[in-house]
């Protein structure tokens, strides 16, 4: 079995590897550092006995992105699982920062994960099956005017797995949206109330036990909040 998680070094992207390393699936992993990867490669590949294909990307670039997807398909014939986890967010009102910011965000946060997914999507139709996750966010769904471009891009990538769910499901292929609210990452700093935060652990076991579904069942969405209120 073979997973392919993009922004796999840190954070959910790395709970959701490591939880699929833990039940035995070889992994395509990808970041911009490479002593990261090489790091996960050298202490998932012993510990979980897997095999961690890695490549450096931006998945700010277009052409990084493309050749991820052929280093994938030269090392396998098959994929089980995509999950689209790279997202980059980014502070300020609708024209707080430079008009080609937006561009930067969509690149990243909506882009990559088409680019990846369209690659693979062959792949995916030949076998008639798969499962491909894509991370947005609860502004996927809600506006934050203080991070408007990180909004639009994830309300934007929601409208895109929509419509990914559609076409994927005529394959056999199915397809989830995740929309976390706010989980502990090294993105959010030092926190004194971490205890309050959503774990990475918590997205990555309920994408495995949504994987793990069986048969012609498919979860379209997973919202996941905070108990507490403040930190939405
Ligand atoms: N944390 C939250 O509160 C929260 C809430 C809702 C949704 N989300 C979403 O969940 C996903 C993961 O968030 P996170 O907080 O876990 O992120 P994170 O801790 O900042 O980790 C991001 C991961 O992606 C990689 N990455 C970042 N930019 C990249 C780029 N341009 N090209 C290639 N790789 C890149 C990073 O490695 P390198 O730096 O080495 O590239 C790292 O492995 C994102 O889509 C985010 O929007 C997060």
């Amino acid at each position: 079995m073979t997973a392919v998680i993009t922004g796999a070094t840190q954070g959910i992207g790395k709970a959701i590897a490591e939880r699929f390393a833990q039940a035995g699936f070889d992994l395509f992993i990808t970041a911009r550092s490479n002593a990261d990867l090489i790091a996960l490669k050298n202490e998932w590949e012993p510990r979980f006995k897997i095999k961690v294909f890695m490549k450096v990307a931006d998945f700010g670039k277009k052409s990084d992105v493309v050749l991820f997807a052929e280093y994938i398909k030269s090392n396998t014939k098959s994929v089980d699982v995509l999950v689209n986890n790279v997202g980059q967010y980014m502070v300020g009102n609708l024209f707080e920062n430079p008009a080609d910011k937006l561009v930067e965000q969509l690149n990243v946060n909506l882009m990559s994960a088409h680019y990846l997914t369209s690659a693979l999507m062959p792949v995916f139709q030949a076998q008639k099956k798969g499962h491909i996750f894509t991370l947005g966010s609860l502004l996927s769904v809600r506006l934050r005017e203080s991070a408007a471009n990180y909004t639009i891009s994830k309300h934007a990538l929601r409208t895109w797995h929509q419509l990914l769910f559609e076409y994927a499901r005529e394959h056999k292929v199915k397809a989830t949206m995740v929309l976390p609210s706010s989980t502990i990452t090294a993105s959010w700093g030092d926190q004194p109330n971490e205890e309050e935060f959503i774990q990475p652990e918590h997205v990555a076991e309920a994408i495995f036990d949504c994987y793990n579904l069986s048969g012609a069942a498919v979860v379209d969405e997973i919202s996941i909040k905070t108990i507490s209120k403040k930190l939405e």
